[in-house]
């Protein structure tokens, strides 16, 4: 089998901490088929390039650090404040500057010249998300002839979105240098063939393939990823006797516990969430101190103003709400910025009976998948769900709600306090299904065979 080399701006260094859905899939595919894994330290300091390595099991990490104008500029800048917004249709929220586009393309190139050295033709290349769009493309610039699958992360947004960036053929159109591309859901690779038809004259071949008037083709699919569903299930059954579930449950005092697990990002719809859910305590007054809502929000990008301001935002928000609804004796809803272990979380997910995942826009969202499968067999929590995240293509037995509609989110959430039983189990079931049978496992195996198939 070929050795399997995986780049990603972020990398899950053992031992270190780490918040997002990327990190947490590709340990776990790393884990077991080992391999290398490339990208930044995490670090900021001294000259960019440095590199550091690192052995365990079976995976070697080799890490970059960046310096402080490169990390403002590509991180910082262009992913996070131009196509973190534009891919999560914010064109408000988009900024665009050349100069950090500029240090965008300076550390993809940075990222080809010291990952070009470390690859063999017999390698398996992939590599992830909106950072290292243009790495492809570099790396054939420097003669790499393996095979490179790249993986979109998050949502592909419609041509029309896409055109509001400048130059975006520039950007857009390195994609057709890889062998496979693929996205969350059907429709975001149904969106880049269009984008690729009426952008880059491309034809669609009947296997879905974009074909370039050049003669270059690119094979296109959706590989929606999972997660480590068995190994969330153990865990989270395990983790109710950890002291901090034990700890949550005591102070509940029997309430009904709700959840909301989200890196402090806009796209996540935590505002409108937070609203909906002083909405729900307004429009159902019977209800009235029967539920505690915990929202874990740990700090994400928290040096890009968008993402202060939104911090700000949410701090009136919540002080609102329980100055509101509060009871001498009830907190209606607890605002956390700390991260937890993950082991924890699933054991707060499987004491929760109401689960919020309510995104404005959202690539996937594992969040939802493991919430459902860090829930008791027995008696399963229920999953309210927004339909613009890509996982509700595949988790539609949730309670699916437009985030915008507040009071039907508020009423959503009123509904899964009280539902049955039975329509609990037979959610959780269907939900269950496509979360065992299309794991994280399934997702790196039907990526890289499909890579392995298509004919360069
Ligand atoms: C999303 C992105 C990932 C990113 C993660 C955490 O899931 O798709 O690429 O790693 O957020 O964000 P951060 O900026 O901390 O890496």
């Amino acid at each position: 089998m070929s050795r399997l080399v995986v780049v990603s701006n972020r990398v899950a260094v053992p031992g270190e901490s780490r918040a997002g859905g990327l990190a947490v899939g590709l340990e776990a595919a790393l884990r077991t088929r080992g391999g290398l894994w490339f990208g930044w330290s995490g670090k900021v300091r001294g000259d960019s390039g440095r590199l550091h390595e690192q052995d365990e099991g079976d995976v070697r990490y080799v890490t970059m650090d960046l310096d402080q104008a490169d990390h403002d500029a590509y991180y910082n800048g262009f992913a996070n404040r131009t196509l973190w917004p534009l891919l999560h249709s914010r064109l408000d929220l988009v900024d665009y500057a050349r100069e950090t586009r500029a240090g965008y393309r300076r550390v993809n190139a940075l990222f080809a010249d010291k990952l070009a050295p470390l690859l063999r033709d017999s390698d398996v290349l992939w590599i992830h998300d909106y950072h290292l769009i243009p790495l492809a493309a570099l790396l054939r610039e420097r003669g790499v002839g393996c095979r490179i699958g790249f993986f979109l992360h998050v949502p592909m947004p419609s041509a029309d979105l896409v055109s509001a960036l400048p130059e975006h053929g520039r950007l857009f159109g390195t994609l057709y240098a890889y062998d496979l591309v693929g996205f969350q859901t059907v429709r975001d690779a149904d969106r880049f063939r269009t984008y690729a038809r009426i952008f880059g004259g491309a034809t669609i071949e009947s296997d879905g393939t974009v074909a370039l008037p050049g003669g270059g083709q690119v094979a296109v699919g959706a590989f929606p990823i999972g997660i480590d569903a068995a190994r969330i299930a153990e865990q989270s059954a395990a983790a109710v006797a950890k002291p901090a579930v034990r700890a949550l449950r005591e102070s509940l005092s029997g309430r009904q516990l709700a959840i909301g697990v989200d890196r402090l990002d806009y796209s996540k719809g935590m505002p409108e969430r937070f609203r909906a859910f002083g909405r729900y305590l307004e429009r159902h007054p019977a209800e009235r101190g029967r539920m505690t809502f915990l929202q874990i929000a740990p700090v994400s990008r928290g040096d890009v103003a968008e993402y202060q301001h939104l911090r700000d935002q949410l701090e009136g928000i919540a002080g609102h709400i329980n100055g509101t609804h509060a009871e001498p004796d009830w907190t209606p809803l607890r605002y956390v910025n700390r991260n937890f272990a993950h082991a924890t979380l699933t054991g707060f997910y499987r004491m929760a009976s109401v689960g919020l995942v309510t995104p404005l826009r959202d690539g996937m969202n594992l969040v939802a998948k493991e919430y459902v499968a860090a829930q008791d067999p027995e008696d399963p929590g229920a999953l309210v769900l927004s339909m613009l995240a890509g996982a509700a293509a595949e988790l539609d037995a949730a309670l699916l709600v437009n985030p915008y509609d507040l009071d039907g989110v508020a009423d959503a959430i009123a509904r899964a306090a009280s539902m049955s039983l039975s329509e609990r189990r037979e959610r959780w079931e269907s939900m269950m299904r496509p979360i065992r049978d299309y794991d994280i496992h399934v997702w790196c195996r039907r990526f890289l065979e499909r890579l392995g198939e298509v004919s360069t």
